[in-house]
Order: structure tokens, then C-alpha cells, then sequence
């Protein structure tokens, strides 16, 4: 199924004649929820169609079954009937079916924000007590579940939720206080503790952590409420190492903080040690931001949407539907992912190609670690993961059907030296997927960029987590531009985004200039599907959508086209 907005056109025009092609329909349930925010952004098509996939399920229940995310997010926005809309047990089943869970948070974001919840949230946020705060919230599966799977991307609700983890740091325990402690600690782990920390609550983790001391050395049992309290502040395998043996054996409530404070760090350990290396890593530029993502790994992805294995050809058709689908693609074909980080765009790559062959590369060993255990657990165990500094690449003797490398090139020194190392890499009429960042639409974020550079901040979690409150005092249009990114809720996320060791940023007609020099053409760029519609307007003699000079103008013409960064395919010529 070929996303588009021809499809979702296609779609109303089926249904409104009693159609009913499930592929179809749900080829597009899922595009939509993979592209929530750019529709959001776009307009009115998002409501539009989960009206219509709101209909589908609600004729078609035994579909609910099988495609729960897409469920959730048509019945929140559009439920058939009053009283017909999604429950939070719904949510919940849904957040433990397979898919990305970060996609399908920002509907439930929806539904939390109109219950219950919400408006008890909303009052601790004021500073207003909330009656029968703790059974209430304990009780609501869809809160607990969201708090388990993705960063809570609303400054709104995370201010509740601030307020809320301050309570719990307090509270005298019961079993309802421990399994929301639990909840919001997982979501602190997702967020990489970035809610707002006052000196009480400093105080008060550090007590709890000598209670807890105390208890060991004397052998007896750490409280459990005492444990997750200090679990919503601190990675417990760093802040209390003495608690690891105690914390492993531990069942219950306690046992997921053990796997993702204790287990999980300690099998990245192992991984990382034994990590091979391709090539030294370059001084300078390289090795500091070899630095910054040894510290912190990026991103740090929990569910991913995996695929089943289709030859290159398809992929390719599927992401450019504009483009007259090349004959003379390998089948399988040999793939590299330059800059792979922690991993998620080579797995979910590697899992929707038949490939022969799969190469990860990446300067930071503690990100290709949480690679390679991610790859493990989902069974990709045939993805090979080095160390290596692309630039350092070129004598490299392996050459690979397809080079895959996002959002890396721009944090080398030289982006077009880089490039060139790569593709050195490729075989004749090979495949290359980059990502990179635009000048134009990265406007803002360079400003404030230039702005954080001028207060000399450096990038700790502490000044990072100050600076999200001070932004928003300091410069209120850069606060409200940010904190309707996804970055902003996570602390390495927000650093990658802002406070980056590193970036170069590009436009169009310079990448044409480098594909001429490498002897690349242009297959295409992904871009949303409404988009890909106004282009078709207005180029209507340009119908594979490859000319770059055009899209250097649209993008002029509509600055925020690439915000995130331009991602298109491009070829060798020879
Ligand atoms: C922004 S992260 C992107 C990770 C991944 N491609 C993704 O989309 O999630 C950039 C990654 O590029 C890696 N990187 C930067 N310069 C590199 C170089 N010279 N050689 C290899 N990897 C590099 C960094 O270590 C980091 O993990």
C-alpha cells in the first residue's frame, strides 16, 4: 500500500460507495498513525479519515482485534457513537501490541488530556489538591500504560506529572502508591529523568537512598515504595550499585525497574566490551562527538515498527510512489548504516528489506550496544555491529548495495568529505538513503542554538533541565516553537536537538551541486503526502518529483517543509 494522499481520497470515495478493502483501509489507518504530527500540522485530513477508520471499526469489530493501535487512534479522535469511543483498557492492550509506541502516545495523549485524569493532573499542575488522588490515578490503565511506553510529549500534563512524582517522593506506601511510583520511575527512565528537580526533592532522594542503605547493610528488606521513589530520580545502578544484587532478585512491582535500571545496563556493558572495531577514531571533530554519544546514547527507542522482508525494489516503491519503480534493483542486496546510533532506523530498515548482508556502524559503543541488544530482541541477530569513524572508512575494502545514513553527516566535519567516503562504498548503480538537516527548516533551532552558545551553557542534564524553564521566560516564541517537538521531552533528544557537540545544516541546491560531483542522481525525497499533492500542482511537468531545483523553491516558497531534515534516495550513475 503506497501512502498518499490519493490513497486517503481513494479511501472516502471507497467507503462512501460501501467498498470495504481492508488492505486498503488499513494501509491507511497505519500511514496515519505513523505521520500523526505532520497531518496534525498539515490540516483537517487526520480527523477526516479516523472518522472514516472510526466507522470501519465500529462495522467491523472483529478488525479491533488485530489492528489495535490504528483502533485507538480512530476511536479517540472520532468515536462512532457517543459512548462508542476507546476505554483505557482498549489503550492499554494496545500499547502492548506490536508497532512504535511513541506514535501511538500522542493519540492517547488526546484521550488523556479530555478524562478524568486529565483535569486531576491539571489541577496538581495549579498547585490545587486533588481528593482520592492516588486510588484515582492508580486506577486508570490508559495513564499507566502511557507512562510505561513514551516520553509524555505535553508540557501541560508533564507538569501534573511533576507535581504528582513530588507527592509520591513523600507518600507512606501503600500497594496503589507503589504501582503508580513504578509507572511514572518507567517513564522517567523514557524520559531520561528531565521533569524539574527542586532541592527538596534532592534532599528527600537522598534521605530515601540512606533509608534504603541502612536497610541493606543490615540486611534487612529495602521498602519497595522507597526504592521506586528514588527510581523517578535516579538510575538505581548508578546512584545506589549496592542495591544490584538485592534489586535483580527482587519480584513484583520492582522487577521491571530492575530489568531497565540494572539487567539492561549491565548486558549494554558486556556488549559494548566486546564490540569490534574497523578503524581508530579520528581526533578532533570525531572524537567529540564520539564523547557525547558515549555519555548518551541517542535515541533511546523502545518499540519499533518492524516489517516482513520485501526486495529492495518494493521499498523503494512504497517510499517513492512518485517514481517510476527501477527494474535492475539486487534481490537480496547488501546493506550499510553509516551512524546507526542506538539502532532503530537500521533495524526497522533491515527488517522490512531481504537483504544478504548488514553492516552497523557507529563511533559510540555504548549506543551500538543498546543496538545490538535491541536488534537481539527482535531476532535480527544477523545485523553485524562495529565501531568504526566513517570518515576513516575509505580504505575500507567491502563495498555494499545500499548505504544508508541518517541524520549522521552533518555531525562530521566535513559533510561532503563524508559523503564522498561513503560513497566510495557503494557498487556500481548502488542505492544511497540520507538524512540531512536544512538550513531553512532548522531556522529556529539555529537560533536557539546561537542563543544557548551566547549564555556559555554547557549540555548536563542539570543545565538542560534548567533550560527548559528558563526558555520559556527568557524567549516565549523559541519556548512555544519547542515545546511542540518531540525532542523537547527527553533529555538526550533535547540535547541532540539544541545543544549538539556538532552540526552542519544544508540546502537543496548544494546537495544537487555534491550529487553531481559523486555522479548521483536524485530518485526522491520522502515528504508527506499532502505535500507531495501541492508539489504536483505546482510542477505539474516534473511528475517523478526529482527535480531538485524545484524543490529548492518549494521549500523557499514553504519554509517549513523539512523541519526535521530532508531524507531522500539517490543512485549511481555508474
Ligand atoms: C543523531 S544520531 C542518529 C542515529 C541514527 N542514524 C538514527 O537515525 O537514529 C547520529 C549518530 O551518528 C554517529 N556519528 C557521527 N559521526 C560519525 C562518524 N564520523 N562515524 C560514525 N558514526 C558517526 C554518532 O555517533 C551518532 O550515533
Amino acid at each position: 500500500m503506497t501512502p498518499s494522499l490519493d490513497a486517503l481520497v481513494a479511501f472516502a470515495e471507497a467507503y462512501d460507495r460501501g467498498v470495504r478493502d481492508r488492505t486498503v483501509l488499513l494501509g491507511i489507518a497505519r500511514h496515519l498513525i505513523e505521520t500523526h504530527s505532520v497531518l496534525t500540522a498539515a490540516g483537517g485530513e487526520t480527523r477526516t479519515a479516523l472518522h472514516f477508520l472510526s466507522e470501519l471499526f465500529h462495522a467491523q469489530p472483529e478488525l479491533r482485534q488485530a489492528h489495535r493501535h490504528e483502533q485507538v487512534a480512530a476511536m479517540t479522535f472520532s468515536p462512532h457513537v457517543p459512548g462508542d469511543g476507546v476505554t483505557a483498557a482498549d489503550i492499554a492492550e494496545a500499547f502492548a501490541a506490536p508497532g512504535r509506541t511513541r506514535d501511538l502516545a500522542r493519540y492517547v495523549l488526546e484521550f488523556i488530556r479530555a478524562s478524568d485524569t486529565g483535569a486531576t493532573l491539571d489541577r496538581l499542575a495549579a498547585g490545587a489538591a486533588a481528593p482520592d488522588l492516588v486510588p484515582c490515578l492508580a486506577g486508570d490503565a490508559a495513564l499507566l500504560a502511557l507512562l510505561r511506553a513514551a516520553p509524555v510529549e505535553d508540557w501541560e500534563l508533564e507538569q501534573g506529572l511533576t507535581a504528582l512524582r513530588r507527592i509520591l517522593l513523600r507518600a507512606t506506601g501503600n500497594d496503589e502508591a507503589l504501582r503508580l511510583c513504578v509507572a511514572l520511575a518507567m517513564q522517567c527512565h523514557l524520559n531520561e529523568f528531565i521533569f524539574e528537580e527542586t532541592e527538596e526533592d534532592r534532599q528527600h532522594v537522598a534521605a530515601l537512598s540512606e533509608q534504603v542503605r541502612a536497610a541493606l547493610q543490615s540486611c534487612r528488606e529495602p521498602p519497595a515504595l522507597a526504592v521506586a521513589a528514588i527510581a523517578m530520580h535516579r538510575r538505581l545502578g548508578e546512584a545506589l550499585p549496592e542495591i544490584e544484587p538485592w534489586l535483580t532478585s527482587a519480584g513484583g512491582e520492582l522487577r521491571e525497574i530492575a530489568r531497565v535500571h540494572v539487567v539492561e545496563p549491565r548486558e549494554e556493558a558486556r556488549l559494548a566490551a566486546a564490540m569490534p572495531s574497523l578503524t581508530p577514531i579520528g581526533d578532533g571533530v570525531s572524537a567529540l562527538v564520539r564523547a557525547q554519544y558515549e555519555r548518551h546514547p541517542f535515541p533511546r527507542w523502545t518499540t519499533a515498527r518492524i516489517g516482513n522482508r520485501q526486495p529492495l525494489a518494493a521499498l523503494i516503491a512504497d517510499n517513492l510512489p512518485a517514481l517510476p519503480m527501477p527494474q535492475d534493483l539486487p534481490d537480496p542486496c547488501s546493506l550499510l548504516v553509516a551512524g546507526c546510533g542506538t539502532g532503530l532506523h537500521a533495524i526497522e530498515l533491515a527488517s522490512h528489506i531481504r537483504t544478504s548482508r548488514v553492516l552497523a556502524i557507529d563511533l559510540s559503543l555504548r549506543s551500538l550496544a543498546y543496538a545490538r541488544r535491541k536488534a537481539r530482541d527482535f531476532g535480527l541477530n544477523e545485523i553485524a555491529f562495529a565501531q568504526a569513524d566513517l570518515m576513516e572508512l575509505s580504505g575500507f575494502a567491502e563495498r555494499f548495495d545500499v548505504i544508508s545514513s541518517i541524520g549522521t553527516l552533518h555531525h562530521t566535519r566535513n559533510m561532503r568529505e563524508a559523503w564522498r567516503v561513503l560513497r566510495g562504498l557503494l557498487r556500481p548503480r548502488g542505492l544511497m538513503h540520507i538524512g540531512l538537516y536544512s538550513r531553512i527548516g532548522r531556522d529556529r533551532i539555529a537560533e536557539t542554538q546561537r542563543l544557548i552558545k551566547e549564555e556559555g551553557l554547557d549540555s548536563s542534564d542539570e543545565t538542560i533541565r534548567a533550560f527548559r524553564r528558563t526558555i520559556a521566560t527568557r524567549r516565549p516564541d523559541l519556548f512555544r516553537m519547542l515545546i511542540g517537538t518531540a525532542p523537547f521531552y527527553s533529555t538526550s533528544e533535547l540535547r541532540d536537538l539544541v545543544f549538539h557537540a556538532q552540526e552542519s545544516r544544508h540546502d537543496l541546491l548544494e546537495i544537487g551541486g555534491i550529487l553531481e560531483q559523486l555522479d548521483l542522481e536524485m530518485l526522491g525525497l520522502h515528504v508527506h503526502p499532502e505535500v507531495r499533492a501541492r508539489y504536483r500542482e505546482a510542477f505539474p511537468d516534473d511528475p517523478a518529483m526529482t527535480s531538485i531545483a524545484n524543490w529548492h523553491r518549494f521549500e523557499v516558497a514553504n519554509p517549513g517543509t523539512f523541519t526535521n531534515m530532508y531524507q531522500f534516495w539517490v543512485r549511481s550513475r555508474r
